[in-house]
């Protein structure tokens, strides 16, 4: 597990960023995994900067997002198809059609993770994938107790995870308490992974990510079990570990 420091938080999305660009051009019709959250607007703010300024090229990338609420459609603010739309891809050539994410308003939802897994094994897996980190180790929805052999899914959000994401919503209460999320086994088939980590209140999750063995109760240390892993954190996140 490789580790980049950054100085503070827009240093980490510099970082994290150019390390992105330079893949996609010299793969302009890669695969991406991306994720929802605070930490890698900054990230998808340095990709649409960057594709303003130097043309680097989406018309052939395709993406697949991590994880979407349960009951939210895409109109919905709070749904994770229209933050992606508003933060990244309405910003770049991507074709829309080359960008996924679980369906949360399908009929079936079942069905629908079936469906998502089957694009993931389509698509020859995902060249890279971008993680963020909840505080109790949370990659994707995969809260603790999930089996690293676990592939798409629904989960119950934990108390903390709706808590942690309220901030998104007018109250705790709004917050949807079911998310279809890619498991842990399918993110482990990504070739590559970058999981970010930014300030004080991630520094414990990196602690126990960068020192303790894979573990269920921790789902982020099943990436101890990948052989191409970048943590990119800045100080802070960083501020437990030697
Ligand atoms: C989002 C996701 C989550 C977040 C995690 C950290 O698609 O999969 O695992 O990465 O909750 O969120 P932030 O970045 O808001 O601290």
């Amino acid at each position: 597990m490789k580790i980049i420091r950054t100085a503070h938080y827009e240093d980490l999305s510099h970082k994290a960023a150019q390390l992105m660009i330079e893949k996609i051009r010299s793969n302009p019709d890669m695969t991406l995994g991306l994720a929802t959250g605070s930490t890698p607007k900054g990230v998808y703010a340095e990709l649409i900067k960057d594709h303003l300024e130097n043309g680097t090229s989406y018309e052939k990338i395709t993406t697949i997002n991590l994880d979407e609420y349960i009951g939210l459609p895409s109109s919905d603010p709070n749904s994770y198809r229209y933050f992606m739309n508003s933060e990244l891809f309405n910003h770049l050539n991507i074709p829309l059609e080359n960008t996924n994410l679980p369906n949360g308003t399908a009929d079936d939802i079942n069905q629908e993770c079936m469906r998502y897994e089957q694009l993931i094994k389509d698509l020859v897996d995902i060249d890279l994938q971008l993680l963020g980190i909840g505080r109790n180790g949370h990659i994707g929805f995969n809260e603790p107790g999930t089996s690293f052999k676990s592939r798409t899914h629904v989960v119950k959000l934990a108390e903390s995870t709706r808590k942690a994401n309220a901030r998104f919503f007018e109250s705790t209460d709004e917050v949807p308490t079911h998310a279809i999320t890619m498991g842990i086994a399918s993110i482990l088939d990504s070739r590559e992974i970058v999981l970010l980590a930014s300030g004080t209140a991630k520094a414990e999750a990196i602690r126990r990510l960068v020192n303790g063995e894979p573990d269920e109760q921790f789902p982020a240390s099943a990436l101890k079990l990948h052989p191409n892993v970048t943590i990119i954190a800045d100080e802070e996140a960083l501020r437990l570990v030697q």
